[in-house]
């Protein structure tokens, strides 16, 4: 595979006030078509899912798995063994000496590199750089930036001014599958993360980003994830109370003219669409990006937003909207080809 083949990919979506025929649109606005565009966009999903089902079951006939489900680790090790970027990390942490450099490390510090403009479009001249991390234990994409920071505006004095939030590994309550348990940064800079007025730093609960109040940023991160192995076909239904939770704490947080990033597990579903045209409404340029260093074998995709103008729109589509971004959002889904070569590749071996 040539190198040019995996490097990030990069799709914008327009904002409705751009669309041309709006007006138009708006007309047919109506819930059958609605639901008729919603399911266009769930045959893309299906394709990008029957890929994935193709690879699990070579892996279960290559592994001779007896048990019914997929044996997880056998799919990461497979899908990490096929990944093209798979060196990288490895080949890095041999050179590189910080914390964390883990898979969501080199992610993030992928995107920082093709896109400064989420720090470089922001007006530092009197300000420092402010940043809130959310759904962010370990702490790896606060790690990626602080090195990015260091090699890329070491003019600077100043290192970025972070906080984050996250489940609390340490509360009695939280459940052990859905907090990640390296502590590290969480014991090092107790006072940087906040875990909300009832400690548990659910992102669901009512005062979860309390003790930021009166505090805006100029860039926000929200990596959250649920664990969806027992059925992966599901995961962008299953995260979708996550990603709007996620979503509105960007907008709740940022400043104006500030920056976002935000994961999305696939982006066809209703719920996600919502969040899309949302974005698109409320800041000045917003991307769906894969980094090459994002397994092909997940349904992960970032959603890269610029400029935010201050308030959020409200999260619901229109048709013209599901229109007209049909093929920005194929054209996203396309970051998932590689995973296509290795299924097609994989259907050419004999039994
Ligand atoms: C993929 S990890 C984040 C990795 C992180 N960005 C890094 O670079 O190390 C997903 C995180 O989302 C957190 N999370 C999941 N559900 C959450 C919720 N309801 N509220 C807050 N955090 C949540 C998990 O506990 C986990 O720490």
């Amino acid at each position: 595979m040539e190198l040019e083949e995996i490097l990030l990919e990069r799709s914008s979506l327009k904002r409705k006030t751009l669309i041309a025929n709006e007006m138009e649109s708006d007309f047919s606005n109506t819930p059958e078509r609605l639901a008729e565009l919603y399911g266009e966009y769930a045959k893309l999903r299906a394709d990008l899912l029957e890929q994935q089902t193709q690879l699990s079951k070579y892996i279960q006939v290559k592994y001779k798995s007896g048990c019914s489900g997929l044996e997880i680790t056998k799919w990461h090790e497979t899908t990490t063994q096929m990944h093209p970027a798979s060196e990288v990390l490895n080949d890095l942490r041999n050179r590189v000496k910080g914390p964390l450099m883990t898979q969501a490390w080199l992610k993030f510090y992928e995107i920082l590199s093709n896109i400064p403009e989420l720090i470089l479009s922001v007006d530092l001249t009197a300000d420092r750089f402010t940043t809130l991390h959310l759904c962010e234990a370990p702490g790896a994409f606060i790690s990626a930036l602080m090195s990015y920071w260091a090699n890329e505006h070491s003019e600077r004095t100043d290192f970025p001014d972070w906080y984050a939030a996250t489940l609390n590994p340490h509360h009695e309550e939280s459940d052990p599958g859905a907090v990640i348990r390296v502590d590290t940064l969480i014991l090092e800079f107790p006072d940087r993360w906040v875990f909300g007025t009832d400690n548990t730093g659910n992102i669901f609960n009512f005062g979860s980003l309390a003790s930021l109040k009166g505090k805006q940023f100029h860039l926000v991160t929200a990596d959250g994830g649920v664990d969806c192995s027992a059925d992966p076909e599901f995961q962008e239904q299953n995260s979708a109370d996550l990603k709007a939770a996620e979503y509105k704490g960007i907008c709740y947080k940022l400043k104006p003219k500030g920056n976002a990033l935000l994961k999305l597990f696939c982006c066809c579903h209703e719920s996600t669409l919502k969040i899309l045209e949302s974005a698109a409404s409320s800041f000045r340029k917003v991307e769906l990006v894969k980094p090459a260093s994002s397994k092909a074998g997940n349904s992960e995709l970032y959603l890269v937003m610029m400029g935010y103008f201050g308030r959020m729109a409200p999260l619901e589509n229109t048709v013209g909207f599901l229109e007209n971004n049909f093929s920005t959002i194929s054209q996203g889904l396309k970051a998932f080809d590689c995973l296509k070569c290795i299924t097609s590749h994989i259907a050419q071996i004999p039994n």
